[in-house]
């Protein structure tokens, strides 16, 4: 038998502009490096600084001049689910409004689906995010609605990622539409027994046709009773108490915020000056997609908030999972700068994760990063539309290209 090898170290060289999100390390927020290289070891990032000073290593990979990111830290997915809704989407582009309920198209099809196709399509689309960059993605249930469907739908987030959240109030299903509070009962109840053990997370859809204040306050206490972390969806389709409630009870992250009051951004602001506060995690490509307007990030920013970009992949709100997408239309249609998309994407995502591994490219982080075909991180928005990322490692491993 032979001594199991001493992991290589990979020197990543002739990085024309390195985004590290570490200020210590370089230039600005971002923490921009030129001419850098970054050696990557046991899948963590073991070295970062110029080129010219960079130490040998096994293994040799040359960047060309190109600009590093770290992988996009996307907090925001429902990708366990099946059957498509394009026909919903083109009526929507022809003037029918988005609503809740068309989560039920879903779920009818997820239960009827076997595991092995729930299970294939959750990977399939997690290969499209990690071809497009993104290198953590958080997966919640949500399409199943029963004791059994969220169990197994938890089980299959768990094969491919570990940020699963437990979603079991994400509509009332059509078999309780006469009894939504005795939903409620099952999902804190016996859904979150068998759920628990499966997820990281628990949220909760807090909107008009979903649930409302009272009965989000019981399933985020419940999940929270139970060792679970809290999220949100929040004030997505017209203003309403989930911001606050996400405040109140110590939510990581309370995602859309699409239609927020002076007193939410007051509130985000706050709970943000305490370091681990409530996230607002703003889904871009969900108000493209259901042509609702954009949120105020730039309300966000200028107060204080803690602000995340996510995706947001899911069959009915927004099909798609490209950051970039989101990173550009946070530019071109909500005002954030450049550096302030990037942040969001990737630093602002592991905030809304309570992650402090990820997002960032400092010494000890995990070796999550994209390279991509373009001299800096402003190419994300300045070439919507075209794919630019060359080759992406995740836990230093090389995931695409
Ligand atoms: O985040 N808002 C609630 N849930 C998803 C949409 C789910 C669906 O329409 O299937 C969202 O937008
Ligand atoms: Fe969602």
């Amino acid at each position: 038998m032979t001594a199991p090898s001493a992991p290589a170290a990979v020197l990543i060289d002739g990085i024309g502009s390195l985004v590290t999100n570490d200020p210590a390390l370089g230039e600005g927020p971002l923490g921009e490096v030129a001419d850098a290289a970054l050696i990557v070891e046991g899948g963590r990032v073991a070295w970062v600084g110029p080129s010219a000073r960079a130490p040998r290593a096994d293994v040799r990979v040359d960047a060309a001049g190109r600009c590093v990111i770290p992988g996009f830290v996307d907090s925001h997915s429902h990708i366990v689910f099946a059957g498509d809704r394009s026909r919903e989407f083109a009526a929507r582009m022809s003037g029918r409004p988005y609503e809740a309920g068309g989560i039920r198209t879903t779920v009818a099809a997820t239960r009827a689906a076997g595991d092995a196709d729930l299970l294939g399509n959750a990977t399939r689309l997690l290969r499209e995010a990690h071809a497009q960059g993104t290198t953590t993605l958080e997966v919640k249930s949500g399409y199943g609605l029963s004791v059994t469907d969220e169990e197994r739908s938890l089980r299959i987030a768990g094969r491919v990622t570990d940020e699963v959240t437990f979603l079991g109030a994400h509509v009332v299903p059509p078999e309780y539409a006469e009894d939504p509070a005795g939903y409620v009962d099952l999902v804190t109840g016996p859904m979150l027994d068998a759920c628990a053990p499966h997820a990281r997370w628990i949220d909760v859809f807090c909107e008009r046709g979903a649930f409302d204040e009272e009965a989000s306050r019981r399933v985020l206490t419940a999940g929270q009773e139970r060792g679970l972390l809290a999220r949100v969806h929040g004030n997505q389709l017209g203003p309403g108490p989930g911001v606050r409630l996400a405040v109140e009870v110590g939510a990581a992250s309370v995602d859309h915020c699409t239609h927020l009051a002076p007193e939410d951004v007051d509130a985000l602001a706050q709970s943000a000056e305490g370091g681990e506060g409530t996230v607002a995690t703003l889904l871009p490509g969900v108000d493209f997609s259901t042509r609702q307007p954009y949120p105020d990030a730039r309300a966000l920013l200028d107060a204080g908030a803690a602000v995340a970009l996510a995706g947001d992949c899911n069959p009915g709100s927004c099909f798609t999972s490209s950051m970039a997408f989101c990173i550009a239309l946070a530019v071109r249609e909500m005002r954030m700068t450049p550096d302030e998309a990037l942040r969001a994407a990737t630093v602002g995502g592991a905030r809304a994760l309570r992650r402090t591994d990820v997002g960032h490219l400092g010494v000890g982080a995990r070796a999550d990063f994209a390279l991509l075909d373009a001299p800096n991180h402003i190419y994300l928005a300045y070439r919507p539309g075209v794919p630019q990322v060359a080759a992406v490692w995740k836990d230093g491993e090389l995931v695409s290209g």
